[in-house]
């Protein structure tokens, strides 16, 4: 029977709530306030909180945090009376499953507490299920969230598409982190057409390639003779974008300059073209990508800290591909597909030597490499399997770093296909080395702590105590960032 802990200092709701679960076959008990939650969770483990924001003697945040101290996989439900969108936000960015907001419906209260407890069993049976190889798993409709994306079973996949469908109803800017070719465009692009915006135009910007002369017309726009070869009148991004997104990719490229002139356009919600008076208004969402380090670029000099807090109203942090576990064969045979369709040929599936070596190599091109990868392979293989052969060396000669090896918990949040290969270093390596043993510890509190604060740097640096150019540091010689 799934144990469910309520905390609400309104006995009335807290005894209703406790009767009504209890009737729907769950083992509940009640505390009236914040001490005497704790106490129960000190002595039981429970498989959900349900927690009600204000307390006499505490709050939602502090219980949340707390809990996820004692057991990280307890899931938390928020109750609050207060809608407010941004509070909940904060609380989901720090590990509470969902939020329900008074007046309390059964119906809806059973269906956020059936879902939590149903994605708390599959984390389980991810975490369980380590070794097993994929079968030949197919990219089904509910996978593909906007026509192209796929959106994957691993458990950063499925924290990536909560984040997705929580953010985008809303206006908020948003900053997509990560690596190069983890799909930060897609996401962008998906967040737009899961948004009320999603027949408003979506337009993408790559900040990376922009002149220094060619940026402001770009941004802005400008009138036909408002300088030296302004042959014609231009509409800028922001005006195309106008009632839907603009994507700025690679947003760290931009000068200084550029930048002030963004950030009064986004604060102001108005743009003039170049060269003319008459102001346009505006309601554009802005989602900007980069891989760069922004706040390192924010202590250099380089990127307004302004800014960097405007489009910060949400973060989202794109997984490497060598942490998707499952995903990557579910990408690979979506990306086989398509290769069928576009060469007119039958290769139906990867052989187990492949899929071996897909689940091993650190994909440093990430999503975009694999769809490479797959492409050309698809072109080599002569049967209706792709072969080794068909794959580039540096992927069927992979070997992975001892380091990775050895840890029981390769640079990843859940899996550990990894341990499968039994490559020779994993034998050799002297599991009884101090430094190593320390090494390992280390690696697992930054990753748990990384994943505690939702990979916010500065709060990690923080808990571990350590500064953040010393995280970076860890992390680099992890090969845990960029
Ligand atoms: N979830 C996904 N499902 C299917 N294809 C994807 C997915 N995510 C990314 N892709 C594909 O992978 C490639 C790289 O994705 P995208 O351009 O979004 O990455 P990026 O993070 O913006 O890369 P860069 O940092 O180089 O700009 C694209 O071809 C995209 O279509
Ligand atoms: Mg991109």
């Amino acid at each position: 029977m799934k144990k469910i802990l309520i905390i609400d200092d309104e006995v009335n709701v807290a005894l209703l709530l406790s009767k009504f679960l209890t009737r729907n076959g769950f083992d509940v008990e009640t505390a009236s306030n914040g001490a005497s939650g704790m106490d129960f969770l000190k002595n039981n483990e429970f498989n959900l909180v349900l927690c009600d924001y204000r307390l006499e003697d505490t709050d939602g945040r502090e219980i949340l945090k707390n809990i996820k101290t004692l057991y990280p996989k307890t899931g938390v439900i928020i109750i609050t009376g207060y809608s407010d969108i941004k509070m909940a936000v904060e609380l989901i960015k720090m590990g509470a499953y969902d939020y329900i907001t008074k007046p309390l419906y059964p119906d809806e209260i059973l269906n956020t507490i059936n879902k939590a407890i149903e994605t708390q069993y599959a984390l389980q049976q991810e975490d369980e299920d380590v070794a097993a190889i994929p079968e030949k798993s197919k990219t089904n409709k509910k996978q593909v969230l906007a026509g192209e994306f796929v959106v994957g079973t691993s458990r950063p996949s499925k924290e990536l598409v909560r984040q997705i469908e929580l953010v985008a109803p809303t206006n908020y800017s948003v900053i997509i982190l990560g690596e190069s070719g983890t799909g930060k465009e897609a996401v962008a692009k998906s967040i737009h057409l899961s948004s009320p915006r999603h027949n408003k135009p979506f337009i993408a910007m790559d900040c990376g390639s922009l002149t220094k002369e060619l940026a402001a017309s770009e941004f802005f726009g400008h009138e036909k003779g408002s300088f030296t070869g302004a042959l014609y009148t231009k509409i800028g991004h922001f005006e195309m974008a106008n009632g839907g997104t603009l994507f700025l990719d690679e947003v760290g490229n931009l000068s200084y300059d550029i930048q002030a002139a963004l950030l009064r356009t986004v604060q102001e919600r108005k743009v003039k073209r170049i060269g003319s008076t008459k102001e346009i208004d505006l309601d554009v969402r802005i989602i900007v990508a980069t891989n760069e380090n922004l706040q390192d670029s924010i202590l250099k000099g380089r990127f307004r800290e302004d800014l960097y807090h405007r489009f910060n109203e949400f973060g989202i942090y794109m997984p490497p591909l060598r942490d998707r576990g499952n995903d990557i064969m579910l990408l690979a045979e979506h990306f086989l597909k398509i290769a069928n369709e576009e060469l007119s040929r039958a290769v139906s599936t990867f052989s187990p030597e492949v899929v071996e070596c897909f689940l091993n190599y650190r994909w440093p091109g990430n999503i975009r490499e694999l769809k490479n990868i797959v492409r050309r392979a698809a072109l080599l293989a002569e049967g209706d399997e792709v072969p080794l052969k068909a794959l580039p060396l540096e992927i069927s000669n992979y070997k992975m770093p001892a380091f990775e090896a050895y840890s029981p918990n390769p640079h990843n949040f859940n899996h550990g296909q990894h341990q499968q290969t039994e490559a020779p270093e994993v034998k050799e390596h002297p599991k009884h080395d101090l430094k190593n043993a320390a090494l390992e510890a280390e690696y697992e509190t930054i990753l748990r702590v990384l994943r505690e604060v939702n990979f916010n740097k500065t709060k990690a640096a923080e808990i571990l105590k350590i500064d953040r150019k010393t995280l970076y540091n860890k992390m680099k010689a992890i090969n845990l960032g960029k």
